[in-house]
């Protein structure tokens, strides 16, 4: 295959491509762009989400025909390796994968090291809970990342790709395993790349799924057949990496951006999103949100606009209360500091970070001290072990969580846990470590009252916590009997027509009372 064969088979399957989405009818072109009909998509702007539920993912012939592969033409015709690099470090594409470093400063280290071998690995571990979006791109437009892979091996002189997926994600896999056999037939992978003395091949490697082998180190540890911890850092990774030679690391989304950037320009790209984070983000929106899906916004779009425009608000019209962002990395943001913008300096300056892109809408009835537990057990069953701030402190403070959440906390154990998040954050070896204790930190400075109430008053405020809420009967009651007639532990007492009382101290909390009440007359309190 050369540039020019390249062109023609895009000339060719355009057309094709478009006569299919006609009769599909879930399209429509704006400025010489399919894009998703509908109200969902209206204020989304779609880079690296750009050909999903548009192209067939197993068609390279459909990638091709919106402009796939044309990027990594032109630049081994048309650029050296200095020139792409400059152009990536101009766009100021920021990693999306967490922690927000430049693709180009990264690529442009990796560059100068002189090494008989570099690689690059793509980082689809995709462990935060809830978190999808890797995993959509490489479901439905495979060929992106292997066009961005092959863009970083050629600008930082890298021969070998690494695709580090988990292999919970058996569709993607199939889907990866397709188009690289795709792309290689059509001489887009392999040895003599569009017929230029370029080589690059790309292999999979299945990851058996634990949050930790998403970090770089750990992940590097993992592809060279040992188990997958973190190590220590001694050099970068741009200069020692796997196997001690040079090596980029990129998430998927990063790398999905990447052929874009160069087919439409960096002035293009550094015209979407803000000056510090040019571009888009794509977020798993999910929680109490009446449209939960994945949703690609420009940076610094507020999150209200997220929640509210896009998500359509919250579910059963409750009142908004938090919006978890980061994962478990990550932190809560309260309802005041809801007009946000969603990037990555404002987040950080707000106590919580984008992530991955994990965001979590709360309601009145979600309690933070229970959500601050939820995602500490996760570290908790995720850590390593290595080092003991960690794989100790985590559960320490999991326990004294526990404690508040089941309502034997003391208002001591909150200056207990703040202590445990210093030293946990500081002195873990791996970002899981140095970053479990944010969704503590986080609710304890925006929502402290709760946790207050939950060791002084022994009460959860949301009537979340299980072990602290009492069932009531108001005075609403009708005497239907109803509820008395479904309480598994007869607790329930009253006549017909009367009032019915509950006997809190046999209460089991099943809840089974305030569901059947016809009249809505049992409350949690
Ligand atoms: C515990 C932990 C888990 C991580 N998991 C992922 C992951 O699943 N995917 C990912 O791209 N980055 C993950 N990262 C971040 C990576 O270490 C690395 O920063 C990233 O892959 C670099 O790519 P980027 O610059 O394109 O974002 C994780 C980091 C930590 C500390
Ligand atoms: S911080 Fe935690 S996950 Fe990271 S190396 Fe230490 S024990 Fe392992
Ligand atoms: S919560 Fe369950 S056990 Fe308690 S009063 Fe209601 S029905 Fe009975």
């Amino acid at each position: 295959m050369t540039l020019e064969k390249l062109q023609e088979l895009k000339e060719k399957s355009r057309p094709v491509l478009e006569e299919r989405l006609k009769e599909e009818d879930n399209t429509e072109v704006k400025d010489g762009n399919f894009i998703l009909k509908g109200d969902y998509y209206r204020k989304q702007t779609r880079i690296a989400l750009r050909n999903c539920e548009i192209i067939r993912p197993e068609s390279i012939e459909e990638y091709i025909a919106l402009d796939g592969y044309t990027a990594l033409g032109k630049m081994l015709t048309e650029m050296k390796p200095e020139d792409v690099i400059n152009t990536m470090v101009e766009s100021n594409l920021r990693g999306r994968g967490g922690a927000g470093f430049p693709a180009g400063r990264k690529w442009a280290e990796a560059f100068k090291y002189d090494s008989d071998k570099k690689y690059v690995i793509c980082n689809a571990d995709e462990g935060d809970p809830g978190a999808f979006m890797d995993r959509s791109i490489l479901e439905g437009d495979p060929h992106s990342v292997l066009e961005g892979m092959a863009i970083a091996g050629y600008a930082i002189g890298a021969d070998q790709g690494f695709i580090y997926v988990r292999a919970e994600y058996p569709l993607a896999v199939k889907r990866l395993k397709e188009a690289i056999e795709q792309a290689k037939e059509y001489g887009l992978l392999g040895n003599n790349i569009l017929g230029t003395d370029f080589n690059f091949d790309i292999e999979l490697r299945l990851g058996a799924g634990a949050f930790v082998c998403g970090e770089g180190t750990a992940l590097m540890e993992s592809i060279e057949g040992r188990r997958g911890m973190p190590r220590t850092k001694i050099y970068r990774t741009a200069q020692k990496g796997l196997w001690q030679k040079p090596t980029v690391i990129n998430n998927v989304e990063t790398l999905a951006n990447v052929p874009v950037i160069f087919q439409r320009g960096v002035d293009w790209f550094r015209g979407i999103g803000t000056e510090k984070s040019p571009g888009t983000k794509v977020f798993a929106l999910v929680g109490k949100v009446k449209n939960a899906g994945l949703v690609e916004v420009p940076m610094g779009m507020p999150l209200r606009e997220i929640v509210f425009d896009i998500g359509g608000g919250v579910a059963d019209d409750k009142a908004i209360k938090a919006v978890q962002t980061g994962g478990p990395s990550g932190g809560c943001i309260p309802v005041e500091l809801l007009d946000t913008p969603v990037d990555f300096e404002s987040l950080a300056k707000i106590g919580s970070i984008m992530g991955s892109g994990g965001m979590v809408v709360m309601d009145e009835t979600d309690c933070m001290v229970d959500i601050a537990r939820f995602f500490l057990d996760f570290t908790v069953d995720e850590s390593c072990g290595k080092c003991v701030p960690c794989r100790e402190g985590t559960k320490r403070m999991l326990e004294l969580l526990q404690k508040v959440t089941s309502g034997e906390g003391t208002i001591e154990d909150i200056a207990r846990m703040e202590s445990l998040a210093e030293t946990i954050s500081s002195a873990s070896l791996c970002g899981l470590g140095q970053t479990a204790a944010n969704p503590v930190t986080s609710t304890l400075h925006y929502f402290r009252e709760e946790f207050e109430a939950h060791v002084k008053d022994k009460k959860c405020p949301a009537g979340a916590c299980q072990a602290l809420l009492e069932y009531y009967i108001t005075d609403k009651c009708i005497g239907c009997t109803k509820c008395a007639r479904n309480c598994p532990a007869s607790c329930i007492d009253g006549k017909v027509k009367e009032r019915h009382i509950i006997d809190i101290d046999r209460c089991i909390k099943c809840g089974n009372c305030a569901s059947v009440c016809p009249v809505g007359a049992v409350i949690k309190r």
